[in-house]
């Protein structure tokens, strides 16, 4: 999507003629390593893609906010008020809630028309929501002159999809599309907010993405049934050792209590979390030394336990995983995201690729009936202006 297009479409869309048009673009996000740890306060490690979400914006007199996106029907005009009502399970409702959450600040928003455009693909567990989020709390922050830092940013964007669209989500996602470097992914501890950029050289690999298109449907109630389950596992081994977070445990400790959970499904989802974040702490580690197969071992294991103890995987992404790892050239596979549908991500030798594609395509269409989607991720910048 270029800028003149974006432009095009504003100005075809809204008749009104208001000051000078900006854009600003947000990526997506992979994440490598360290799933379902950020709710519990543990480690992730994504980086932000090179497609996202850009938005044409422009302030107007009216008192209302014009939305709009090139990728849906679905358009509203939302008098700016004090408050703001939840529309539906539309795609405005992740913009809206930013603006809601700016508003309980006690920023003043004035009358805008935007014009969304996503090349993200919908529902694929890169993150689409989490870049309109920052698309709109980085544009509204710079064109009010909120002078909103940002880490503030960061934490709006989370709040609109904790508050208002009803998601329990942690940070990661919206860290990760605001806070991303080219070339680079982020190592976060979700608990502190320190964070690192770790240079990615994959020397002769790529990452590879792999879209189960299969529809998401009940995402995001399992999704807040999984961060309930964590807060059970966290009352019940607190008997034994008081913390307030899952990530706060190592293995090791938690070899020592978790016969304090008498449930044992409750066990499996803090056994995940607490193995992952391990895993996490070891995969960065291992990294930084060059040591690409023990990383993709990690990477193999992370979906292992997301499929066994976990239980967020299902066919579409166990059979993607499957395949992938049966192609000689691929070191590590996993599912990348909440789970539930959505992607894969996989370290693949650069010459082994396109007979990923094909075969791993072709398997994966005669095992479950859909058609896989396959991109090369190239690791871009977090939010910004474009000029
Ligand atoms: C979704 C959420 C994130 C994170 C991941 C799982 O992407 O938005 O906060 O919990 O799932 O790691």
């Amino acid at each position: 999507m270029t800028i003149e297009i974006l432009k095009r479409e504003l100005e075809a869309r809204y008749s009104d003629s208001g000051s000078a048009i900006n854009y600003y673009f947000s990526p997506g996000r992979v994440n490598l390593i360290g799933e379902h740890t950020d709710y519990n306060g543990g480690y992730v490690f994504p980086c932000a893609l090179s497609f996202g979400t850009y938005l044409a914006i422009r302030k107007i007199e009216e008192p209302v906010i014009r939305m709009a996106t090139t990728n849906f029907d679905f358009k509203a005009e939302i008098p700016i008020g004090t408050t703001y009502e939840k529309i539906g399970e539309e795609w405005v409702n992740y913009p809206l809630g930013v603006v809601s959450e700016l508003t309980k600040r006690g920023d003043k928003i004035s009358g805008m028309e935007m014009l969304f455009s996503g090349n993200i693909p919908n529902k694929s567990g890169l993150s689409s929501s989490a870049s309109i989020e920052l698309v709109t709390a980085v544009a509204l922050n710079d064109l009010l002159g909120l002078g909103i830092s940002r880490i503030d940013l960061v934490k709006i964007g989370r709040a609109a999809e904790n508050h208002f669209v009803g998601v329990n989500c942690g940070i990661m996602d919206q860290f990760a599309v605001g806070m991303g470097k080219k070339d680079h992914a982020i190592y976060l501890n979700c608990d502190t907010l320190d964070y690192e950029l770790v240079p990615i050289k994959l020397d002769g690999y790529k990452l590879v993405i792999a879209n189960t298109n299969k529809p998401r449907g009940l995402a995001d109630s399992k999704y807040n049934e999984r961060v309930a389950e964590c807060q059970t596992a966290v009352k019940m081994l607190s008997k034994g050792k008081p913390i307030t977070l899952l990530a706060q445990l190592k293995m090791a400790d938690f070899s020592k209590l978790e016969h304090l959970i008498t449930d044992e499904v409750i066990k499996r989802r803090a056994r995940h979390v607490i193995s992952e974040n391990d895993r996490t702490f070891e995969a960065v580690a291992i990294l930084k030394t060059g040591n690409l197969i023990r990383f993709g071992q990690l990477m193999n294991d992370s979906h292992d336990s997301l499929r066994d103890d976990y239980e967020v995987t299902g066919i579409e992404l166990d059979t993607l995983v499957a395949e992938s790892r049966k192609i000689p050239g691929v070191i590590g596979s996993r599912m990348t995201g909440a789970g539930f549908g959505g992607c894969t991500v996989s370290l693949v030798k650069e010459e082994a690729i396109d007979h990923l594609i094909k075969v791993v395509g072709e398997n994966y269409l005669a095992k479950t009936g859909l058609k896989a989607d396959f991109y090369v991720a190239e690791i871009g910048d977090g939010a910004q202006k474009l000029t």
